[in-house]
């Protein structure tokens, strides 16, 4: 069970391995675009700073292209780099290729329990549901999760939840079978904090300060 960081910042990334339990970072294009550095520059860096993998997004305008571009971000540090791909089914299958070869895949941007089913028969490492973007879309995105998770019962392909933006989400998700999650830094600091804690730590120091020696 992991949490993992959601950015390609690599500020972030430090931040985050600082922690000292966070191991891997998620980018998208999006999160890369934000940087405005060349992607494989990027990753070759974000690489560097986790001890982790880094999850890389193929987004090259046709299967074979993006078959391509797999090798290519694989080679940039083969042990690390795990590429996340866009669920279509002839994305699966390709990443069904992928996987022939011992490269790890992860099947993302998941909104049904078919695709994860089917990114399990391409023994895809991970599928990866859009929690916060489902539920704003059809209403419920923990129970896309929990059907998944009853799908990948006993098969090798992990659920990772995503696009989660708030504790109780990221509560929901675990709750609902995600073995991981990858969450913004912000999100990753809040899951620490509670104010009934804060009031406890300032009632024991209020103690200790009017105690006598
Ligand atoms: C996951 O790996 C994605 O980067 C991310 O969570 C996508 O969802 P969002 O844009 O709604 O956060």
């Amino acid at each position: 069970m992991s949490i993992m960081l959601d950015s390609a910042n690599p500020e972030d990334a430090r931040r985050a391995r600082e922690l000292g339990f966070v191991e891997d970072v998620t980018t998208n294009p999006t999160l890369i675009a934000k940087t405005g550095r060349p992607p494989l520059e990027l990753l070759s860096e974000l690489v560097e700073i986790v001890p982790g993998h880094v999850f890389y997004q193929l987004t090259a305008p046709s299967v074979e292209a993006r078959y391509d571009q797999a090798w290519e971000a694989h080679e940039i540090r083969p042990d690390k780099v795990i590429l996340k791909i866009p669920a279509t089914t002839e994305n699966i299958a390709m990443a069904a290729r992928l996987e022939q070869h011992g490269i790890e895949c992860a099947i993302t941007a998941i909104a049904s329990p078919a695709q994860a089913y089917l990114a399990a028969q391409a023994e895809a490492a991970y599928a990866i549901p859009y929690v916060n973007r489902l539920t704003r879309t059809y209403g419920d995105g923990l129970a896309v999760v929990r059907q998944i998770a009853a799908i990948l019962q006993g098969t090798e392909t992990e659920i990772l939840a995503a696009s989660l933006k708030s504790v109780e989400e990221v509560v929901g998700a675990i709750l609902a079978g995600a073995q991981h999650v990858t969450l913004p830094l912000e999100l990753i600091l809040a899951l620490g904090e509670h104010e009934f804690s804060r009031r406890a730590i300032a009632d024991f120091d209020a103690s200790m300060h009017s105690a006598k020696p």
